[in-house]
């Protein structure tokens, strides 16, 4: 057993979880995790009093103490800091609309996904961009501190990205702007410092897991370092008006000491992953204090830096071309937070081998769905999987996860069963329920135009619900069915 700390301010945090308690417990409440629960050092705890810091209590970006006297809701509204533009525009989308000064984001992702490639262009891009009137402090820097690279390894590399430069409408860089900064750190107290000192309107750490506070006892990157570091830095940033962005890294199952830990310090996180196979790289929103986290940024690696993907359906499909496919394969129009993704969907069914059990597996697909789907087509379709074993997938690397999928994916799947074709042209969109009736879907006009957009004729919708208008019609042949029976009818030949 272990002895329960007798001070009363002792707080407990989950190093998985990262909830926090006021007592020690074997099993995190939040999380189920056994012996996660880690002392955080008392002295620190409700805040951190760091020097020049007023009001720590709060942590949350932008709100310093202003007395416990209440305004009308509009004077706050007023005092909103004015969000700081970011050039490269997918990242821009997915931070709600650029970064917010006083900030924390957290970007993470696994060990040579693209995350120090992508900061430093964000980097690049501001500096090489003329700050638009009414965004403030122009003069101030913009910072890369690295405890990872030698600041010579990131300066080679920046330079070496400058080449798409302006080229398609992209961002302009500039890496040989006095305003932007490199410095090699991993100790927090300088660290902090430097940040007083240089006060940059933007700073990137790469990465928290090597950053060290020597209060704490245990090596960097370990969970009590990467928290306690973290919180000293978002206090920074905010007492500073600093657009903070802090790179973690994270393992394949996502556990590794350190975001978990984090996702409760800052104000955003952030999540860059992606096919390696494909070079296809998306940047999500998991947490978002200052916008959606429906949202989604496309890039792609190239030997020069990331290049971003502002159309990625024709990317998509272009990938290994969408013509005559034959049966198996069909595309569905996708909602992908405010934008539609043209996603192809792939089907494959065969004869399970002898004694043993079918297998259905899904790729970018939810199982659980793609189960229910095929129960409801051979009961209320007809549609035989008995003795198959069942495989799909969405092209592209992509996790779909919109109810609308699910037509598209039986179309995939009773083409493949069955052997017939999907007609030509085709796009669907429609969720699936379990009486086998279509469910009406929204956006469909969204839908419609971008697949008329990138050459499709036909589009199968539900035909509950609302009815598009004539505009978004024209030239695109609209089929429509109340069953999923009725679907397969209309749509396989
Ligand atoms: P990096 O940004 O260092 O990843 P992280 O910081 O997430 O660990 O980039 C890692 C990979 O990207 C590296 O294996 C090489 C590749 N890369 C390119 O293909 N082209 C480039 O222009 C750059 C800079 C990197
Ligand atoms: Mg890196």
């Amino acid at each position: 057993m272990r002895a329960m700390p007798k001070s009363e301010r002792a707080r407990f945090y989950c190093k998985h979880c990262g909830n926090e308690y006021g007592r020690w417990e074997g099993k995190c409440p939040a999380c189920g995790e056994w012996d996660a629960l880690i002392e955080a050092p008392a002295e620190k705890t409700g805040g951190r009093p760091r020097k020049g810091g007023k009001g720590s209590g709060s942590r949350a970006a932008g709100l310093p103490s202003l007395g416990a006297r209440p305004k009308p809701l509009k004077d706050y509204a007023a005092e909103r800091l004015s969000r700081l533009t970011i050039p490269l525009s997918e990242f821009h989308r997915v931070l709600g609309g650029g970064a917010v000064p006083g900030g924390s984001v957290l970007v993470g992702g696994e060990p040579g996904i693209g995350k120090s490639t992508l900061l430093l262009q964000v980097l690049g891009a501001l500096a090489g961009t003329k700050i638009s009137q009414g965004e403030a402090n122009d003069e101030r820097p913009l910072l890369y501190v690295s405890g990872e690279e030698a600041p010579s390894q990131i300066a080679a590399r920046g330079l070496r990205l400058t080449e798409p430069s302006g080229k398609n409408g992209g961002p302009r860089y500039d890496f040989e702007s006095d305003a932007l900064k490199l410095a090699g750190e991993t100790d927090l107290e300088s660290l902090i410092e430097m940040l007083e000192e240089e006060r940059p309107r933007v700073a990137v750490v790469d990465s928290i897991q090597t950053l060290r506070d020597p209060s704490v006892a245990s090596a960097p990157g370990n969970a009590s370092q990467v928290r306690e570091c973290a919180l000293a830095l978002v206090d920074a940033a905010r007492r500073f008006e600093i657009a903070l962005f802090l790179i973690g890294h994270v393992t394949k199952d996502g556990t590794l000491a350190g975001p978990r830990v984090l996702e409760h310090v800052v104000d955003t996180v952030l999540s860059f992953e992606g096919d390696t196979r494909l070079g296809l790289r998306v940047l999500r929103a998991l947490k978002n204090r200052f916008g959606s986290t429906h949202e989604v940024g496309l890039f792609e690696m190239s030997g020069t830096g990331l290049i971003e993907v502002p159309d990625p359906s024709s990317a998509l499909l272009d990938r290994d071309g969408h013509e005559d496919k034959g049966a198996g394969s069909t595309v569905g129009a996708l909602c992908e937070g405010s934008r539609v993704l043209l996603v192809e969907i792939q089907g494959l069914t065969v004869p399970v081998p002898s004694g043993g059990n079918p297998r259905r597996r899904a790729t970018g697909l939810d199982s659980n769905r793609l189960a229910m789907l095929l129960a409801v087509l051979e009961t209320k379709a007809g549609v035989p999987f008995g003795g198959l074993d069942v495989f799909v997938s969405a092209a592209g690397g992509f996790d779909v996860d919109e109810p609308a999928a699910d037509l598209p994916v039986a179309l995939a799947l009773s083409s493949v069963a069955t052997g017939r074709q999907i007609r030509e042209g085709l796009v669907s969109a429609g969720e699936v329920g379990l009486a086998g009736e279509l469910r009406p879907i929204p956006r469909i006009e969204a839908r419609l135009a971008e697949a008329r957009r990138l050459g499709f004729t036909r589009f199968l919708l539900p035909s509950r619900g609302r009815k598009p208008s004539q505009r978004s019609e024209s030239g695109m042949q609209i089929l429509r069915a109340r069953t999923i029976h009725e679907a397969l009818s209309v749509a396989l030949e």
